[in-house]
């Protein structure tokens, strides 16, 4: 070969490379008219200290007429799906380093007929549009006011200051805990599209493509959200690897649900198709997937891979009403010796028990008492040591930690919230409306009229405020009244 066609072949293989050797056709049609076409759209042309709203594409490859590989993103009703990120409120000096916090929200599982109605709240997006064109500042002192949930890029927790973190939040609006690639699931007449492994995988490649070379990258999430988070650990960090960038990952996974139950595992548990992206990160799904141990499984895969000085953390009460109610609808009370409390937490413990003693990067924080998750390690941060724990977790020396006291959080006040919105949560939002430091009116409902079409400016706040914290509560609670 002479120069020219080296230099050539250098250059297509590049192309193919750089477009994983397959290149396919981005359509963005089935997206909202307010969001901006992800794959188009490069972090440096948006402003900082603003929430925008990420459409990644429909993949097809170029030479069929066939979807790419996790390459057809939406919500499980079949609408649209996006994500929400904001760059940080103080511009970035120069060539700063970039960190990165992702945190995918939670909001239950179905696996049949029965259940995908009960949750079918969950199968579109979630009201957030609201905080577009906000800044973090912005809607945690709409937080702050609101009680019950928490933003985190609006705050510090232990020695972790979000406030500089590019902020990524993936919704969550397809039940099978954001690893699903079954489009079109039938359940008896039903159909479902469980792809949430394609949301999630699209929603990272932008965050790849934008993000070359991280210093700190901050995983969390609550309850279907927190559960996936090993998983995309390590395609997060095989992605650097492979380009030579060794890259911090941290994990805080804020109550993750467990997917244990024999029943579950053998009836329902194939509907989702989580094979693809178990594959892809090298899980040898085909031996456990009916294996009762199989959370533990992917758990000590991940942590044999990760890399000593990342820690990886879990929060859990000792008490949880939701994870517990999972746990009995997908058959996991089959002991009749013992109450479904103690086995379920017998199971959690004697499983995170085994993998501190496995793996001196994890370590789990436990809340004694009763309670769930809400966003943003809201109901953690309210444990006096929680901040400490986590500074444990990120600065990775040792974990072996000593854990003080834990306070039992009186959660009869978001509960109340729940059930009656005209309650103390809601009146705490509205009662303030002159010091709100928002108007939601101005980013809330854009041009796609939803459930509130042009409402007077205060119907809007009061309705953004419902909205909000029922979205945020139905997390812990509305779930229950399934
Ligand atoms: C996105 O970019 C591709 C090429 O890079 C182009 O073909 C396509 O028209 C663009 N789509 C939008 C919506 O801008
Ligand atoms: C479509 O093309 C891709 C990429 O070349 C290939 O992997 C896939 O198998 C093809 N699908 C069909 C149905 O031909
Ligand atoms: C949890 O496991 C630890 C270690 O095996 C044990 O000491 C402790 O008693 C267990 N707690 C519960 C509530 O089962
Ligand atoms: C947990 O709380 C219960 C009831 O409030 C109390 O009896 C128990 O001693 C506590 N356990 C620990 C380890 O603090
Ligand atoms: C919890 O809060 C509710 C409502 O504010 C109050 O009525 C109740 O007494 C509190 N319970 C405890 C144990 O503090
Ligand atoms: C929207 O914002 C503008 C300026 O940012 C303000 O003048 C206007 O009153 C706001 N409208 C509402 C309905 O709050």
């Amino acid at each position: 070969m002479n120069m020219k066609q080296r230099i050539a072949t250098f250059l297509l293989l590049s192309a193919a490379m750089a477009n994983g050797d397959d290149s396919t056709i981005i359509s963005y049609k089935n997206c909202d008219a307010n969001s901006l076409p992800a794959e188009n759209t490069s972090i440096s042309t948006l402003n900082n200290g603003q929430f925008y709203k990420m459409c990644p594409g429909s993949h097809k490859h170029s030479n069929n007429d066939t979807f790419a590989t996790l390459g057809q993103p939406k919500c499980g009703d079949g609408s649209n799906f996006a994500f929400y990120l904001t760059r940080p409120e103080q511009p970035q000096q120069g060539e700063q380093p970039q960190k990165v916090l992702i945190e995918l929200s939670g909001g239950g599982a179905c696996w049949d007929k029965g259940t995908c109605a009960l949750q079918s709240f969950f199968l579109k997006m979630p009201p957030l549009d609201f905080v577009l064109g906000m800044s973090c500042s912005d809607v945690g002192k709409i937080a702050e006011v609101s009680e019950g949930w928490d933003i985190l890029c609006a705050r510090t927790v232990g020695e972790t200051d979000f406030t500089e973190y590019n902020t990524i939040v993936i919704p969550y609006c397809t039940q099978d805990v954001h690893l699903g690639d079954a489009a079109e699931a039938l359940y008896d007449g039903t159909t479902i599209q469980h792809v949430g492994g394609h949301n999630t995988y699209r929603t990272l490649q932008w965050v790849f493509d934008n993000f070359e070379d991280p210093s700190h990258i901050v995983l969390t999430g609550c309850s279907a959200g927190a559960t996936p988070l090993p998983v995309f650990y390590h395609m997060i960090k095989e992605h650097y690897k492979a380009r030579g960038r060794n890259v911090k990952v941290n994990i805080i996974s804020d109550s993750p649900v467990y997917l244990t139950p024999r029943n579950f595992l053998e009836n329902h548990f194939q509907f989702w198709n989580h094979e693809t992206v178990m594959k892809s990160i090298g899980f040898d799904y085909d031996t456990h997937k009916e294996d009762v141990q199989y959370a533990s499984a992917v758990l000590d895969y991940v942590l044999d891979g990760s890399d000593d000085s990342d820690g990886i953390g879990v929060v859990s009460h000792n008490d949880d009403a939701i994870s517990l109610m999972y746990y009995i609808a997908m058959g996991g009370d089959d002991d009749t010796k013992t109450s479904v409390e103690t086995q379920w937490w017998a199971e959690m413990n004697n499983s995170w028990s085994q993998t501190m003693n496995e793996h001196t990067n994890f370590d789990v924080f436990i809340i004694n008492g009763s309670g769930h998750c809400s966003s943003g390690l809201y109901f953690a941060n309210q444990q006096p040591d929680f901040e400490k724990w986590v500074s444990n977790i990120v600065a990775s020396a040792s974990l072996i930690y000593v854990q003080q006291e834990t306070v039992v959080m009186n959660t009869s006040v978001t509960m109340t919230a729940a059930t009656d919105p005209t309650s103390t949560t809601t009146e705490a939002y509205e009662s303030r409306p002159v010091e709100s430091p928002v108007s939601p009116m101005n980013n809330t409902f854009p041009s796609s009229g939803s459930e509130t079409d042009t409402p007077s400016a205060a119907t809007c706040k009061a309705t953004a405020g419902h909205i909000l914290i029922a979205t945020f509560l139905c997390l812990q609670l509305c779930l229950l009244l399934g």
